[in-house]
């Protein structure tokens, strides 16, 4: 995602600062280069060389040396990058850049730069609070500097409130968003999860054990490459994808309503375990049970299947529309059968026989089907699962 871009992080001296050796991983992870300095309060909690040996590269520190003056001046390291990142961004070092001070390397370079800076601040629920740091932060923000957080929660000082820094994968978004270079940036994405209730009467309903943990993964990984999305899901278990247009329905009529409702869409998943069947004449008051002994009927009726539905709509089909198909025989050939009857572009297919431990597992071994044949991919994570779908989806869409 950030393949060809150069960040230069700067680490302020907070306890958040730990949190910055994960931030050089996951940025290097996404193909950008990293060139730290750190201040001399961030040497108190992190030191260089932990910095540098993940940053693969010479971490600066606010000792200024010469042999660094004739390699590379402090105007050349301000401007050598894309974009300058400062993580975490203490209240002293808001208030030095919002003063313009350059009293040691990290707000000599902050000063000196002509790139974007982004911050990420990170202190105590109080410290933030002050009305200086809010004034600073205004400031900084009208100086067209980026923020990424605080967020809200149990902090080192054993408070609570705003003033987390954020987690390095949001700060690595916020990176790519600064740099647009978030790949599905614009597109929307619908996505069905989790299973469907089906009423009997008000009280009873047939449904079926799907968590939605699936689905929810399948968001997360595409608003991470900046797609815009619609989660339409079931009663489900799992946490709603944070930062989705969440759609809560319970049968799989209302999923069909709410699917057409939210399009048009670039691409469509139907991750959910929709029920088959409905029943039919549902009854408004609760079944009672019977003195004599007679047991209630139940008849059925077959469901819409949404998937068929939206990939043969003639108007406003999504581009790309993707099932899922758990088998547990003849995995390929009915996976293959099951993408030309419904219609859909891709299937991805996979085997949940006991044996294999992936139903209920945390791992998946999916084999993707598109009109292109087959492509087995090798068994993984099912976060990772959701990963590699939504990066094959941005190549698509892109
Ligand atoms: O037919 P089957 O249930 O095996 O197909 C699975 C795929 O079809 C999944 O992607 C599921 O979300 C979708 N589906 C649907 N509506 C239905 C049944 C299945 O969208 N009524």
């Amino acid at each position: 995602m950030l393949s060809g871009k150069s960040v230069l992080l700067i680490i302020g001296g907070g306890i958040a600062a730990y949190k910055c050796l994960d931030l050089i991983r996951r940025l290097k992870e996404s193909g950008a280069q990293v060139t730290p300095v750190l201040t001399r309060a961030a040497q108190e909690f992190v030191t260089p060389l932990s910095v540098s040996a993940l940053a693969g590269t010479k971490a600066y520190t606010d000792l200024f040396d010469l042999t660094d003056e004739a390699e590379m001046g402090h105007i050349q390291l301000s401007r050598s990058a894309d974009l300058v990142v400062v993580a975490p961004a203490t209240a002293d070092l808001m208030g030095r850049m919002t003063g313009g001070l350059a009293s040691d390397l990290a707000t000599t370079l902050l000063m000196a730069t002509d790139k974007r800076v982004l911050i990420a601040p990170a202190m105590n629920v109080r410290m933030w609070d002050h009305p200086a740091t809010q004034r600073n932060l205004a400031q900084l923000q009208a100086d067209g500097v980026l923020v990424v957080g605080p967020n809200e929660g149990d902090m080192a000082c054993g408070e609570f409130g705003p003033g987390r820094m954020a987690e390095p994968l949001e700060i690595v978004d916020a990176i790519a968003d600064a740099l647009g270079k978030r790949p599905l940036s614009g597109k929307h994405i619908l996505i069905t999860s989790g299973p469907t209730h089906e009423p009997i009467d008000p009280v009873r309903y047939i449904a079926n054990r799907s968590s939605g943990a699936q689905g929810s993964a399948i968001a997360q990984a595409l608003m991470r490459l900046g797609a815009e999305v619609t989660f339409v899901t079931g009663p489900a278990s799992a946490a709603r994808p944070v930062g989705a247009t969440v759609v809560e329905i319970q049968t799989a009529s209302q999923m069909l309503d709410a699917v057409t409702a939210a399009l048009p869409a670039d691409a469509a998943i139907f991750a959910a375990a929709v029920a088959d069947w409905q029943v039919i004449g549902q009854s408004a008051s609760k079944i009672k049970k019977d003195s004599k002994g007679s047991l209630p009927r139940l008849e059925f009726a077959e469901n819409p299947d949404i998937l068929s539905t939206i990939s043969k709509l003639k108007k406003n089909r999504p581009s790309l529309v993707v099932g899922f198909a758990a088998e547990t025989d003849d995995v390929i050939e009915n996976a293959t059968a099951k993408r030309k009857r419904k219609g859909c572009d891709w299937i991805l297919a996979n085997d949940v026989s006991p044996e294999t431990g992936i139903m209920g597992g945390v791992e998946n071994q999916v084999t993707l089907i598109s009109a292109d044949g087959a492509e087995d991919w090798p068994r993984m994570p099912k976060a990772d699962v959701s990963t590699r779908l939504a990066a094959k989806i941005a190549e698509t869409l892109t």
